[in-house]
């Protein structure tokens, strides 16, 4: 949409150079600063120390909302900005925004890009009741580190699945909801070392270009507005100050027309990481490399007239990035009409946004275990008590996850009173046992209030405060309590449906053969209980996969899928032959990316390939039969693996290039096919070329990235 090839945009690009020739540099720069304010500093009488006047000082505003708050500042800003040029504001609208959707995280677990783009666009839509006009999503770092907290913000671990979720969330924001859209953090800034939020990392140009530009490529091929700077540094350089980043790879290589937002205050704090000596040697570096709008502090407005003074800055640097920038604001209009308004805007909340936020998550949902007493299904449970208990079950601003805008918790349909309308002839038997506050827990007496019922439902989990910036962790554990309390529910002798909500993998290792069932639900949001009684009930059968490795233990992250072999072979362990390992752990993850259950089960049969050798510029098929064995109806996404098995650089164990979800009726099947092509097998190889190199690949149509099925081989020519 805010591509060169868009006419519309080209107008914009046209009418913002026009009005470019006619502003002084002073009025430019002012386009490229942000400022957050309030009331009190953004009125003309409000003098910074300085002695610099902010109201009239900047662009864009973050984090401002509400109609009248942001038509006052619109006012002033007609007012003061030379040339009155109107501002915008751009927030943080992630997952919802009154109505809040699961996290990115779960939304991805569905595979389905279109249940991303929904939510995208109701948030999108109930922002601009708030007359937001700028959203700072998607994030599309790939999530490898457990570790990291920001994992919950993240589409997964997995390039593919990233890069649909990423265009279909531009899309979303952009073209159903009107608001623009930000690419975040650009780049490399989940690859942070020891999972710690804002830490560094070195990164050849192979692993960059290979596993974390595509997403970013995919949300500016759909048309992304703007692509937020980083905070972390890539060998040595960071981010918000690398031109090589910002203007080589993000404009000459990915073919970006908008304009870059820094994170918030990374350009000044170029002067923290000892790459630049002071404001001004930041503004050069930071400007410099390309950050056209700085967010946060007037350090544009302070430095940049003196750098274009001195030769050092351009002034047709300057005029790009405005023309960028007023461009984006000819595009939503603010520059024909500049004060915002609710009307024809819809609400909050509706029943429609609540529905495709159920919908939303209760396919996010991911069915780890299962013994076969899931579903429970109202009719059979009838006359019997139902235990329900843990802080997961009676909350609900946990469950909105850690990007929870404009969240109302009081809106949260609490596990708790959708079960009992779920069940209305069972008795359910609540008590807390465990509370995230940990003073109105109250495990004992709730073991003894459990211990008579059929079967309990355990809604465990860490905190939405635990995940999100700055909340990594060395230890994936759940809270000690809730495994004491665990513990004394598995010893009731009482089958445990273990449900859990957090923002990243936890570890379940020693649940796995103590738990009846375990249903990891993320952060599901708003309609988190609703969700939650579909799947108990069986009413909708669970079909997310993770996109996200779960470890055995902490200290396996990182653990993805698509990694690499090593030379040695990996001594006495089955199907395994050349990974990495440690003594005390299994080789692989818990549970792999891509994987997930049904109440029903699926057999993979028939597997064939339409030919053993593939011409350049031809194309193998791939097909196999997926049959629903089971007695429920249910959906699978069959999943399609490519290994490249001899390349100028060594390539991933394997690949994710395609999926297909379906439902199936009880003993049906489908014939799943992928095509492939060359382009399916390019990658950016050891000379830095983006070609498909001849040899050998291993294909397999599976279930999940870790599952054993039978293996077919071609040859590119
Ligand atoms: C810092 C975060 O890294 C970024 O994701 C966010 O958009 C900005 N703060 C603005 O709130």
């Amino acid at each position: 949409m805010y591509t060169l090839d868009n006419p519309k945009y080209k107008e914009a690009r046209r009418r913002a150079a026009d009005l470019v020739k006619k502003m002084s540099l002073k009025s430019k720069i002012v386009q490229l600063t942000m400022f957050m304010v309030d009331e009190n500093t953004y009125n003309p009488e409000h003098v910074e120390e300085d002695g610099e006047m902010l109201a009239g000082r900047c662009g864009t505003l973050l984090a401002a909302t509400g109609i009248d708050r942001l038509n006052k500042y619109q006012k002033t800003s007609l007012e003061c900005t030379p040339d009155s040029i109107p501002l915008i504001s751009g927030c943080d609208v992630i997952h919802g925004y009154a109505t809040t959707m699961p996290i990115p995280l779960a939304l991805s677990c569905t595979l389905e890009p279109k249940i991303v783009r929904d939510c995208s666009a109701v948030a999108g839509k109930e922002a601009t009741v708030e007359g937001v006009s700028w959203t700072f999503a998607p994030m599309v770092d790939i999530a490898r580190d457990a570790r990291w907290g920001r994992v919950a913000e993240s589409f997964g671990e997995d390039k593919y699945v990233a890069s649909k979720m990423a265009e279909a969330s531009v899309r979303g924001f952009q073209e159903d909801a009107g608001i623009l859209s930000c690419l975040k953090h650009y780049v490399a800034y989940s690859a942070c070392e020891g999972g710690r939020d804002y830490n560094g990392c070195e990164m050849s140009d192979q692993t960059l270009f290979n596993t974390f530009l595509p997403p970013f490529k995919a949300g500016i091929d759909a048309g992304a507005a703007t692509v937020m700077s980083s905070f972390n540094e890539i060998n040595g350089v960071p981010c918000s100050g690398s031109r090589k980043m910002l203007t080589d790879i993000l404009r000459g290589v990915l073919g970006f027309d908008g304009f870059v937002v820094s994170d918030y205050d990374s350009v000044n704090e170029l002067q923290n990481h000892g790459y630049a000596k002071d404001e001004k040697d930041a503004v050069l570096k930071g400007y410099g490399a390309g950050v056209d709008v700085l967010m946060l502090g007037n350090l544009y407005n302070r430095h940049l007239p003196a750098l274009v003074a001195e030769g050092k800055i351009s002034e047709e640097q300057i005029d790009a990035s405005v023309e960028r920038i007023l461009a984006a604001k000819y595009m939503l209009g603010v520059m024909d009409e500049p004060f915002f308004t609710s009307e024809g805007k819809g609400g909050w909340l509706t029943e429609e946004y609540r529905e495709i936020a159920r919908n939303a998550a209760k396919r996010s949902f991911v069915l780890l275990e299962n013994d076969g007493i899931l579903p429970l299904i109202p009719s059979e449970w009838a006359g019997k008590k139902i235990g329900l208990t843990g802080p997961v079950s009676n909350e609900g601003d946990s469950v909105l996850g850690c990007w929870a805008s404009a969240k109302n918790p009081a809106k949260t349909v609490l596990i708790k009173d959708a079960m009992e309308k779920a069940y209305p002839d069972s008795e359910i038997v609540f008590t807390n046992g465990v509370c995230f506050k940990r003073e109105h827990s109250n495990p004992e007496e709730s073991l003894e209030i459990l211990k008579d019922c059929d079967v309990i439902v355990a809604c465990m989990g860490e905190h939405a405060r635990e995940s999100g910036e700055a909340t990594s962790k060395t230890c994936l554990d759940l809270p000690r309590d809730q495994i004491e309390y665990l513990k004394g529910l598995f010893s009731l002798g009482v089958p445990v449906v273990l449900l859990v909500s957090a923002g990243r993998p936890l570890i379940m290792t020693d649940f796995v053969n103590r738990a009846a069932a375990i249903l990891y639900i993320w952060d599901p949001g708003t309609e988190c209980g609703n969700a939650v009684c579909d799947v108990l009930t069986g009413d909708y059968n669970p079909a997310g996969k993770t996109t996200i490795s779960f470890p055995h233990r902490s200290g396996q992250c990182p653990v993805y899928y698509d990694h690499k072999m090593t030379g040695r072979p990996t001594i006495g362990i089955p199907n395994r032959t050349f990974e990495s390992k440690y003594i005390d752990c299994p080789v692989g993850p818990l549970y792999p990316f891509g994987y997930g259950k049904s109440y029903t089960t699926f057999e993979y049969t028939d597997a064939e390939i339409s030919s053993d050798t593939m011409e350049r510029g031809g194309s193998v098929t791939v097909s196999c039969t997926v049959t629903n064995t089971g007695k429920y109806a249910g959906e699978e996404a069959a999943q399609l693996y490519v290994r490249d098995v001899v390349g100028s650089i060594t390539r991933p164990v394997c690949e994710l290039k395609g999926y297909d979800k379906f439902c199936l009726e009880p003993g049906e099947s489908h014939r799943v096919s992928f095509t492939l092509t060359e382009d399916d097998l390019a990658f950016w190889n050891a000379d830095m070329e983006y070609v498909a190199e001849s040899g050998d690949f291993i294909c397999r149509i599976a279930p999940d990235s870790g599952a054993e099925v039978k293996k077919l081989k071609f040859t590119l020519e």
